[in-house]
């Protein structure tokens, strides 16, 4: 079978054993597995989320195909971001829209630089599309070198992507770099603000400045429905007319645009849990750090990102240990710059307890 040739290269994308699996495994039930794995937001309670989408099945007619320029939802959603309704495209989940964005986009060996390490799906998406990946190393502590980037982008590059905060460093870049690179470049930036809600500004607003910049917002983190899959891209609407020619003509569900508008209604609710993950990552981190092994990072997400630094120990064998407990982490050791580090998403503290006695006993 001939597939593809990038697709040869590509291992597929795929995180830790799911919740289900490591249950089965375990001999647990699949809700004693604590899944910090996937940065989902863990506070918002399960039966609201079930109500809320409830209440969205009573607006809906699931015989009739849904409608991809929904006006009432995208009104919602522009006055939520502060932005005009024809500035907002909705996608099923973030990464549709960074699969909207390659097919807009990249021809075949054209570049996308990806600033590293960041969320993978940018590069693998790019390359599917036939385009050319070039990795950007950040510095140490994870901030840009905006000099030596703008050096190293030519005219070939046709989309650079920006995370912030980033996946999985945790940290925001600030304004002022931001805009210095978009003020800088040709190509089309991509700034992805999934975490945005955890973080202390948001640069949504830019769309208005930089003709040449997508913003990315999702409801699988601040919102708490990464499993009904939405998403939802910014730019000006020229970007955004042609990001909904390439989109399919149905992508996003009756149920996941009804849901995310009455999640809209209901904001207060979710506000409140956000405040919540922050204050409970701010004493996560301090209890993280005076497990002494490992090396905690800041963090403006609702993960943090750890190194483990004792003797001996390697993060793999961290995880192997937490996971025959139920715990799943995510290891990120094989990105750039992150020898050693683990990536866990910030959880109640009935889970922290759990976690913070295992990650003693494993690097004790
Ligand atoms: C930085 C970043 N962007 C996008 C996504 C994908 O989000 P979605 O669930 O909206 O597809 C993720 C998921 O973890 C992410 O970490």
């Amino acid at each position: 079978m001939k597939a593809k040739e990038a697709l040869r290269k590509l291992e597929p994308y795929r995180g830790e054993l799911s919740r289900r699996e490591l249950a089965q495994k375990l001999g647990l039930r699949e809700e004693d597995v604590l899944p910090l794995h996937a940065n989902e937001n863990l506070f918002v309670e399960r039966d609201w989320v079930k109500e809320k989408i409830r209440e969205a099945l009573e607006r809906i007619d699931p015989r009739i195909y849904p409608d991809p320029q929904n006006i009432e939802v995208r009104r919602a959603l522009a006055r939520h971001y502060g932005v005009k309704e024809e500035e907002v495209v909705m996608g099923s989940g973030t990464d549709e829209l960074i699969d909207g964005i390659s097919k807009c986009f990249i021809e075949p060996n054209e570049q996308v630089v990806t600033l590293d390490p960041t969320f993978q799906v940018y590069g693998i998406s790019a390359l599917l599309y036939g385009g050319r990946c070039k990795s950007f190393l950040l510095r140490e502590d994870f901030s840009i070198d905006v000099p030596r980037l703008l050096n190293e982008l030519d005219r070939t590059v046709k989309l650079l992507y920006v995370c912030s905060p980033n996946n999985p460093t945790g940290n925001q870049h600030e304004k002022e770099i931001i805009e210095e690179i978009l003020k800088n470049v040709d190509c089309i930036v991509v700034l992805d603000e999934a975490y945005v809600e955890f973080a202390d500004y948001s640069l949504s607003k830019l769309i208005h400045t930089y003709d040449n910049l997508i913003v990315l917002r999702t409801f699988s983190k601040g919102f708490g429905i990464a499993g009904l899959r939405f998403g939802v891209a910014l730019s000006n609407q020229e970007i955004a007319d042609l990001m909904r020619r390439a989109l399919q003509p149905y992508n996003v569900s009756n149920v996941a645009q009804y849901t995310a508008l009455t999640l809209l209604e209901n904001w207060s609710y979710l506000a409140e849990k956000i405040k919540e993950i922050k204050k409970q990552r701010e004493k996560l981190q301090e209890e993280l750090s005076e497990i002494g092994g490992i090396r905690v990072y800041p963090s403006k997400a609702n993960f943090i990102l750890v190194r483990v630094v004792k003797k001996g120990v390697s993060a793999e064998d961290v995880q192997k240990n937490l996971m025959k407990k139920g715990i799943l982490v995510r290891d990120r050791s094989k990105l750039p710059l992150l020898e050693n580090c683990l990536r866990i998403t910030v959880c109640p503290s009935h889970m922290s307890e759990r976690l913070t006695s295992a990650l003693k006993e494993a690097l004790s």
